[in-house]
């Protein structure tokens, strides 16, 4: 059976991370892997996560199937938190929501849900996007297409071009965007092209497929929001794939949803059915931990309290990293190429560095990056800053 498969070659961030994991120097730097991490360079459990399970642990007394669309309260609760308890979209019925094991699962059902509405649809995908979001969308048989998003040699997003892309799309193409905190490059519409863009999607009749995996992280849990609140009230149709990964540190838990808006309640409801049976194709139920984890923090007023003041300080910490590291970065190169990571919003920014820049760092200097020279701030602390920097400038004189 298995004669004609060869060996593939493992996925360039899992690769990162066995080396990452091998590399025995006291100065290696992981700024590869997309997790949160702390000054000390560690990923903590959020010390709500570790009381609602708590809570949890006393309170359980079944483990029985939870069913196809997961725990009814948390999807419940991620619509309140994502859309807001007064939506209009919400009121009229026109939501559903399922529960997926993260959001990764949320990305590959909603293809499925795609390629079993409209099997012609093409998805159109950002230049550069997440580097999983080519192979899950694609795992379902869709046509993808690029758009160019990012400028790496301004740092600033290619909003014309963005623009004059998808006025040549046809009606019922699919727009994966990024909801806020883009990821790889930390470059987001502002507001002003928000509203732009979705003009665009109404005009040409176009399908937003939202990404949020970074709420909480980049401005706050509501402003991080404001665009996809945005799209649910303006647009007839929407998909939303969330994950709740970094924003309460529920990595292995798989805790994510896709949310999916339609015209009508009727449309919805069929919309729900198709989620369901695809769900019950490929997993049959979603792992329920994490879920509870989230349903059980949502709902209770103190523990949510305990999460938006939780977020406050890993969002400052990413935002005082850009503005260390840009620094360093001034200092060791005398130059301000590198100024636009200040600015950038979430966990990443595309340092714009060749790839055997990137791989001499990697083996001579044991500082970790993803290929395309995506670094991850987080994983820059008050103690590597400066190794980081320095190291940086040495392989780019050195070319
Ligand atoms: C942009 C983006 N979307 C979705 C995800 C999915 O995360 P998970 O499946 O771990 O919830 C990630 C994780 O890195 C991400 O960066």
């Amino acid at each position: 059976m298995f004669d004609h498969l060869n060996r593939l070659a493992p996925e360039a961030i899992l690769r990162l991370m066995s080396q990452y994991r091998a590399d025995c120097s006291s100065d290696k730097v992981d700024l590869g892997i997309g997790v949160y991490r702390d000054s000390h360079g560690h990923t903590p459990v959020l010390d709500c996560v570790r009381r609602a399970e708590h809570r949890m642990l006393a309170a359980q007394s079944t483990k029985t199937y939870v069913g196809a669309l997961g725990r009814e309260e948390f999807n419940r609760h991620v619509e309140v938190l994502v859309l807001g308890a007064e939506h209009g979209a919400r009121s009229a019925q026109r939501v559903r929501t399922i529960q997926t094991p993260g959001g990764c699962g949320a990305l590959r059902l909603g293809a499925e849900l795609i390629k079993a509405a409209t099997p012609a649809a093409k998805v159109l995908v950002g230049n550069p996007t997440w580097g999983n979001h080519v192979p899950l969308l694609g795992a379902a048989g869709l046509t993808l297409v690029h758009y160019a998003y990012y400028d790496p040699t301004t740092h600033e997003l290619l909003f014309d071009q963005i623009l004059e892309r998808l006025e040549q799309a046809a009606s019922g193409d699919v727009v994966l965007l990024h909801a806020c905190c883009h990821n790889p490059s930390g470059v987001d519409p502002s507001p002003v092209q928000w509203r732009a863009l979705i003009d665009c999607l109404l005009r040409r009749r176009l399908v937003p497929f939202v990404d949020l995996a970074y709420q909480g992280l980049g401005d706050d849990l509501l402003a991080d929001v404001a665009s996809t609140r945005l799209i649910f009230q303006e647009l007839p149709e929407a998909l939303l794939a969330v994950s709740f990964s970094k924003n309460l540190g529920l990595y292995r838990e798989r805790a994510g949803a896709l949310i999916v808006l339609s015209e009508s309640v009727d449309h919805a409801e069929a919309v729900q059915s198709h989620t369901m049976q695809i769900a019950r194709g490929i997993y049959s139920m979603p792992p329920d931990h994490g879920a509870a984890i989230v349903a059980t923090i949502l709902s209770d007023t103190e523990l949510a309290q305990a999460w938006t003041q939780e977020l406050i300080p890993m969002r400052e910490r990413i935002v005082a990293m850009r503005a260390m590291l840009a620094e360093h970065l001034r200092d060791a190169t005398g130059t301000q190429m590198f100024d636009f990571v200040r600015t950038q919003r979430g966990m990443f920014s595309l340092l714009g560095i060749a790839v055997d820049v990137v791989d001499r760092l990697r083996e001579q200097r044991h500082i970790y990056m993803t290929p395309d020279g995506r670094i991850n701030l987080a994983g820059i602390n008050p103690d590597n800053v400066a190794y980081v920097s320095k190291s940086i400038a040495r392989e780019l004189r050195a070319r």
